[in-house]
């Protein structure tokens, strides 16, 4: 039976290009998709920008642009990075499209009819300077658990406590730098702990749909909390103006939260894709065969697996069939940044030459159905490319195509004999098994499947050894069928890596001449008959090379000191100057003014002095710094400098530092040496900030 799916990945924030991360959730779900697409399926698969929320209001005035123009400047630098990874979305596009508008107002409309809606009054913080509430992201002051300064309004980052902004002491706004003020305002309420709602909930992630380890962790918000009640809240869905969002209806000055908006986007950009050949999104999803798919990471599962199933239910539509969890790529064990990515930018990785389907074959081959984080670790892409993708799969072909070429005219022999029809039929028999592991996602199995197949062929190879058939007189039938044997073998091994590499497998079928191959082809064979000609071989792939990847983590050339020497002036202090910060960036990093008590050699180290620095806390610090060779320690003692106070103590081989002094010095230390210790006009006295 054909099933019709309509297929997601989650919706990325159009506040940066894509990091790595998304590539891999793009990577997994197109490979996914293509594998449907090769068994007949009709699929749509659909993605589009998260266009709204007030980072991305604020993003955009830094930048001093409307939101609008912000987004769409995101949006069109997509395309490289989709069609450079062969990510074959049918269709993108942005949740601030008009389509969404529509469909967001519509289903809350309907949440209201269906008596879900409530409006409550909430206290929250609001900058004066800026006119506007804050979200919990913006609001920043000392925790009231352990008092380290400047921390998130939701949670501390030194001692781990969460809290609610209005708990913080010394609230300041992280955009103006405001003293915020409570403010009370009416909220909507989206009532998820109505009994209807925890009911559906509990039925439908209850019926198979989720992974067995995501289901039991959702499966937690429904039981009962202290007051008997799950523990599942209802979910606060407006915010106030100003707001980059959808406007909720009959509520001028109140907006969709943009987590209300987002997912629907999903059913906007499927309406825009089916609007293109005349087809309603309402009339499709109608259809009780359409299966509905999303792809999304672990950080998002809540949304997609309480909210968006209980909006579409109780709006009257259909709910998600089913939701595919991965876990977080991380680069060489590193967690990325949500908004930076890793020191490896996928854009970097094509710009550099690297091929796009090592990177796909590479992520595949360690993905499975499981919600487990994925690391990327340079030796290891390099082995499992080599070793599988080229030694494997693509030497088979190049050791047979020479000789059909060159002795046979190109024509693939009738017969292939009998220990040839036994491997063939061997190949072919896993069809079954390697399409099951695909369809669900044990992507690792699959290709470990694939490359013991292609092991065979090699064994084939080995054995029959057509480069001793092709120097003994008489034994070019023998060669032949050899040779064809290999081809039609390398050809089933191409059905089956197909989804994960889909360009290499386009330049094979016209290499092979032939059409376009789809996942029964693998039980046919196009030298029956023996009136089928392939074309020149050429490379098909190349091995990867351990520099080629170096090369992904070094700094990219405008960054590196000279990289723009020849565009502009010399470079300030011989390097360029940084990526650009906010002012909550800096505002992050606590410099103080510190007298320096004492200071001495430290035995073992020519580099370092240890300074005891008092920073009018009432107790000293101890620190380690790099300076030996430009001050001797007794210049040291009683001047003033600048000290990092925030910084996390670091053990060093002779002690705790417990904070940083600062020095210039230039980029090119060898050029031009000397280091400079800061020190601050007199008057300044211990304890004062830096800002
Ligand atoms: N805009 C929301 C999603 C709205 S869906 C209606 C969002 N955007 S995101 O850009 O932060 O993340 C998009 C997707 O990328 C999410 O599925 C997220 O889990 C995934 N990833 C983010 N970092 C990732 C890794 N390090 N590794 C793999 N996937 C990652 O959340
Ligand atoms: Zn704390």
């Amino acid at each position: 039976m054909t099933r019709k799916l309509f297929v997601t990945t989650a919706l990325p924030y159009a506040n940066g290009p894509f990091h790595i991360g998304h590539v891999m959730e793009y990577i997994q779900a197109d490979t996914w998709v293509r594998l449907q697409r090769m068994l007949g399926h009709e699929v749509h698969f659909v993605c589009a920008d998260d266009a709204h929320g007030a980072p991305i209001m604020i993003a955009a005035e830094k930048a001093g642009k409307t939101p609008q123009a912000f987004v769409a400047e995101v949006a069109a630098g997509r395309a490289p990075y989709l069609e450079g990874f062969h990510i074959a979305f049918d269709h993108w596009h942005s949740t601030d499209a008009p389509e969404n508008h529509a469909l967001a107002r519509s289903i809350y409309v309907a949440l209201r009819e269906a008596g879900l809606i409530d409006v409550r009054s909430v206290e929250q913080f609001y900058d004066p300077d800026k006119g506007m509430f804050l979200p919990d992201r913006f609001v920043k002051g000392e925790c009231p658990n352990c008092g380290a300064k400047d921390q998130y309004g939701d949670n501390c980052e030194v001692c781990g406590a969460v809290y609610q902004p209005t708990a913080l002491k010394n609230p300041y706004s992280a955009l103006s730098g405001a003293t915020p003020v409570l403010r009370s305002s009416d909220h909507f309420f989206f009532r998820l702990s109505d009994p209807r709602c925890v009911d559906f909930l509990e039925r439908w992630t209850g019926s198979g749909r989720l992974q067995p380890e995501v289901a039991n962790k959702v499966r937690e918000w429904f039981r009962p909390g202290e007051d008997g009640r799950p523990l599942l809240g209802d979910w606060d869905i407006s915010r106030d103006a100003p707001y980059f969002g959808i406007e909720i209806p009959d509520a001028p000055g109140k907006y969709f939260y943009v987590w209300l908006d987002a997912p629907i986007g999903y059913l906007a950009s499927l309406q825009a894709w089916l609007a293109r050949s005349g087809r309603d999104l309402d009339a499709f999803l109608a259809d009780p065969a359409v299966e509905q798919v999303h792809f999304i990471g672990k950080d998002i599962v809540t949304f997609h697996t309480l909210f968006w199933p209980a909006m579409l239910h109780f709006s009257g539509r259909k709910v998600p069939d089913f939701v595919y969890v991965h876990g977080h790529l991380t680069v060489s064990g590193e967690k990325m940044s949500k908004s930076r990515g890793t020191g490896i930018s996928p854009l970097r990785y094509l710009q550099l030459g690297l091929n796009a389907e090592w990177l796909r074959y590479y992520i595949c081959a360690k993905l499975n159905s499981r919600v487990e984080d994925l690391d990327f670790v340079a030796d290891d892409f390099v082995a499992r490319v080599n070793s599988d993708l080229v030694g494997k799969y693509v030497n088979i072909a190049s050791r047979a195509a020479g000789f059909l070429n060159k002795r046979f005219g190109g024509r693939l022999s009738e017969d292939v004999g009998v220990e040839g029809r036994a491997l063939l039929d061997g190949l072919r028999a896993h069809a079954g098994t390697v399409r099951e592991l695909y369809d669900t996602r044990e992507f690792g199995k699959a290709l470990r499947e694939v490359m013991l197949l292609a092991d065979r062929v090699n064994e084939y190879v080995d054995r029959t050894k057509p480069w001793e058939l092709a120097r003994q007189p008489g034994m070019d039938p023998a060669l032949h069928d050899a040779c064809t044997v290999c081809i039609e073998a390398f050809r089933v091994l191409t059905v089956y890596l197909k989804p994960v590499l889909p360009a290499l497998a386009a330049q094979v079928e016209s290499f092979l001449k032939i059409a376009p191959l789809q996942w029964a082809d693998a039980q046919r064979s196009i030298s029956h008959g023996g009136s089928h000609f392939i074309g020149e071989y050429r490379h098909l792939m190349q091995r990867v090379e351990a520099r080629q990847v170096e090369a992904l983590f070094e700094p990219p050339p405008a960054a590196a000191a000279g990289g723009v020497a020849e565009a502009g002036p010399a470079l300030p202090g011989g390097e360029a100057i940084g990526a650009e910060i906010g002012i909550d960036d800096f505002a992050r990093v606590d410099l103080r003014i510190a007298r320096i008590v004492a200071a001495e050699r430290v035995e073992g180290s020519t580099k370092l002095l240890r300074l005891t620095l008092d920073a009018g806390e009432g107790r000293s610090r101890n620190v380690f710094s790099g300076i030996a060779s430009a001050y001797a320690p007794e210049q040291l003692v009683g001047r003033m400098t600048v000290m990092v106070a925030n910084l996390a103590p670091r053990k060093m081989k002779f002690g705790i530092s417990e904070g940083m002094v600062l020095a210039a010095s230039h980029g090119d230390e060898k050029a031009a040496p000397g280091l400079f210790l800061l020190e601050p006009h007199a008057g300044a006295t211990p304890g004062l900030r830096v800002r």
